[in-house]
């Protein structure tokens, strides 16, 4: 069966990472979290003490980010130059940080080429909020999954409790903000590409997501 590109756009808490693990695991395909690349990079700027809106700082720092997966066991672990920073990139403060950096034209351009390079093989399931839109507009495959910010929240609250101590209320707000920021950022906004096929996970089971993009894709070979 030919080897595809398949991408997964959607806001902070739609499903996106466990439906793109499912789905590339049931395709025997390789799957990309890009929002863990922002991350990476909002750790990186953390470290050398830049401020987000130092566009030349960011530059430097971004021209040639030595930033990559590798397989570990059973997981993926995000490397900055060496070192593993998995355990650093879900914090808060990295979130909101990765959300600020996000916007600024130099982040997204050094971005747009590692994730490019990464797409060339096939086989690809791509997790973010501007692959079918940005970075992969001729992917074969475009899905955007989204549900209510409460639901949204409820969800990574519940995920994250006991680790980071912020209640429901903040992470419904931070998320607020972020939905805020990714979709009116000039750049590469969260939106929707128009031959994106919309998924609703609201009241769907991460493994219904999954049996209705499966079904899909069967369907449109
Ligand atoms: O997906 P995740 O929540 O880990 O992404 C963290 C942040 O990285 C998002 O809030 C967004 O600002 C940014 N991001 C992005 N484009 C992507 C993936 C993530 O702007 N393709």
């Amino acid at each position: 069966m030919k080897r595809l590109l398949i991408t997964i756009d959607g806001p902070a808490g739609a499903g996106k990472t466990t439906v793109s693990k499912m789905l590339a695991e049931r395709l025997a395909y390789t799957y990309v979290d890009t929002g863990a690349l922002y991350r990476g990079i909002a750790v990186a700027v953390r470290d050398a003490g830049i401020s987000p809106d130092d566009d030349a700082g960011l530059e430097t720092l971004c021209r040639a980010p030595d930033i990559r997966f590798v397989r570990a066991e059973n997981s993926l672990r995000l490397l900055l130059n060496e070192t593993d920073i998995t355990g650093r990139i879900r914090t808060p403060e990295i979130t909101m940080l990765a959300s600020a950096i996000s916007a600024k034209p130099v982040v997204r351009e050094c971005l747009l080429h590692l994730q490019r390079d990464m797409g060339r093989q096939k086989g690809l399931v791509f997790e973010g909020r501007d692959m079918g839109t940005v970075v992969f507009p001729d992917a074969d495959i475009k899905f955007f999954l989204d549900a209510p910010l409460e639901i949204r929240a409820t969800r990574r609250y519940r995920e994250f409790q006991g680790e980071n101590r912020q209640t429901l209320a903040d992470v419904e707000r931070d998320m607020r903000v972020r939905d805020r920021n990714d979709s009116t950022r000039r750049i590469a906004p969260l939106k929707p590409a128009k031959e994106a096929v919309m998924i609703d996970s609201a009241t769907l089971s991460p493994r219904e997501v999954v049996m209705q993009m499966l079904k899909y894709i069967k369907e449109s070979l």
